[in-house]
């Protein structure tokens, strides 16, 4: 008989799919359900100045009148809402901010804490924020409950809004304040750090207005922080970084991208001394950092998978060769554009690379030989060395020192379209040639080609 025996290969047992439908199932459910909640909120307030009849409302009592105050401020954040004129919830939302509870909703207030908590995860975050001025079971559930926010779709309100909501969610884990345009202000990075005490991941790139006093806010209220994202922040200067470092000594992720006046060599001896587990650093464009600040991280830092150096003119061999003979957790190093990097660097490099290859036979051999499960573990995949490597505009380099690195990382490769092994810009090095689809491991065989901290799963 065709397809309909066990012994056919392509055959899937009917419980699989039908357990796929069911989750899918479930999860439609749970959209419909969240619908019908938001829906039913619209409605019941429509109904309300619909019954009330809101314009020819007679202010008897005080408590009428605040109810008053309460629908029109909700009916114009529903609309604003509808109409995703996010600067018209905001401008709402300090109002509503103010006002303690109103009457009209005790219907959510029934509702069991875990449901509400359920509903925020399932909602963006404009609506969280929205849903927090409502009414005080929300404000509850967000208090409780929420530990994640990103602002960064704030375009004009957003220090405003900081200021506002840091006191109410002082449960915070992941903050999100990315801008383009700068509009944060010390004071409110003052409130996030007097409120979010738990805060373990912060983003202020780009957050062109902050001065250090924000740096020491951090470094007084956030002691846990093991992300902090402080790309282009170029008026943070050295010594609150080094302070900030001395407090969150956490740290496993740090981008300091342009951050040209913090990042001198002072501050990374300072990270160095402190953060020992950091694995993700980015010094893009910080032209003060020189050797002695990177060969403090290399000793200081064993852990680091990920350093960019691209354009830290002033780095030279020294640097790379303690990297390598120190960081044998490297995965990505970018060095784009550090023009005294020479040979004897990839060289360096490559015998790391050789060293660790050997390091890995040796425990998979022993490991077989005492018939243990450990082997697996360590001979394939994870442990590949380098696996991105940005050598563009380095004019030193002459290709068989690049081709002896290519030869003792199997994760770099030149296939086209998805370099790991950037040498664009190099016209002296087009004879180098890295496998392309060699096999690193049974489950990854391609590999991002640029590394961020989340390729690496940061703990
Ligand atoms: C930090 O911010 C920059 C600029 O906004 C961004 O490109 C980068 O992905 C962010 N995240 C990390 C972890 O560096
Ligand atoms: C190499 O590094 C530079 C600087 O970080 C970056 O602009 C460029 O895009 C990188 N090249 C690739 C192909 O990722
Ligand atoms: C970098 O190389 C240039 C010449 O190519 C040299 O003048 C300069 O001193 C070098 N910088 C360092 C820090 O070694
Ligand atoms: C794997 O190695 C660790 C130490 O490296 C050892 O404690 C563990 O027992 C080993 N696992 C097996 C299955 O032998």
């Amino acid at each position: 008989m065709n397809g309909s025996g066990t012994s056919d290969p392509t055959w899937v047992p009917p419980t699989q799919i039908s357990k796929q439908g069911f989750l899918a199932a479930l999860d439609f459910f749970f959209r419909l359900l969240l619908s019908f909640f938001f829906f039913s909120f619209y409605f019941s307030v429509f109904s309300f100045i619909d019954t009330v009849g809101l314009n020819n409302f007679p202010i008897l009592d005080e408590r009428l009148k605040r109810w008053g105050e309460t629908v029109t401020v909700l009916v114009e954040m529903v609309q604003g809402f509808a109409t995703r004129d996010l600067n018209l919830c905001l401008q709402k939302l300090m109002v509503a901010g103010d006002m303690n509870g109103g009457g009209i909703l005790k219907d959510w207030k029934d509702l069991p804490m875990e449901l509400l908590l359920r509903i925020l995860t399932l909602v963006d975050d404009q609506t969280v924020i929205v849903a927090s001025g409502v009414c005080t079971g929300w404000r509850e559930a967000v208090s409780l409950g929420l530990t994640q926010l990103c602002l960064s779709w704030c375009k004009e309100n957003m220090n405003n809004l900081v200021l506002s909501i840091a006191p109410k969610f002082t449960k915070l884990q992941t903050l999100f304040l990315r801008q383009n345009k700068p509009q944060l202000e010390d004071e409110a990075v003052e409130a996030i750090a007097k409120h979010c005490h738990d805060l373990r991941d912060l983003d202020l790139s780009k957050s062109f207005k902050l001065t250090d006093r924000s740096l020491y806010a951090l470094a007084h209220g956030c002691n846990h922080l093991t992300k902090l994202n402080i790309s282009g922040c170029s008026d943070f200067s050295d010594n609150a970084l080094a302070y900030l470092t001395s407090t969150c000594r956490d740290l496993k992720s740090l981008n300091l991208c342009g951050c040209v006046r913090a990042a001198t060599d002072k501050a990374l001896q300072a990270v160095g001394r402190n953060c020992n587990q950091l694995q993700y650093l980015n010094l893009g464009w910080c032209e003060k950092v020189s050797d002695v600040g990177v060969m403090s991280l290399a000793y200081g830092c064993p852990d680091l998978r990920a350093l960019d150096l691209c354009g830290c003119i002033l780095i030279t061999d020294k640097s790379v060769i303690a990297l390598a003979d120190r960081c044998h957790g490297l995965r990505s190093l970018g060095l784009y554009y550090c023009q005294n990097i020479t040979d004897r660097a990839m060289y360096s490099l490559a015998s790391s690379g050789r060293r660790e290859q050997q390091a890995r036979q040796d425990l998979l051999f022993a490991s077989v030989f005492n018939g243990n499960g450990n082997g697996s573990k360590y001979g394939k995949g994870k442990n590949e060395g380098l696996r991105n490597l940005n050598i563009s505009q380095c004019t030193a380099l002459t290709p068989p020192a690049v081709q002896a690195v290519c030869d003792s990382f199997p994760g770099l490769h030149t296939c086209p379209g998805r370099h790991s092994l950037i040498i664009s810009g190099c016209l002296s090095l087009t004879s180098v040639h890295c496998a392309c689809c060699r096999q690193v491991g049974p489950f990854s065989p391609r590999w991002p080609t640029t590394i961020t901290p989340e390729s690496f799963s940061v703990q």
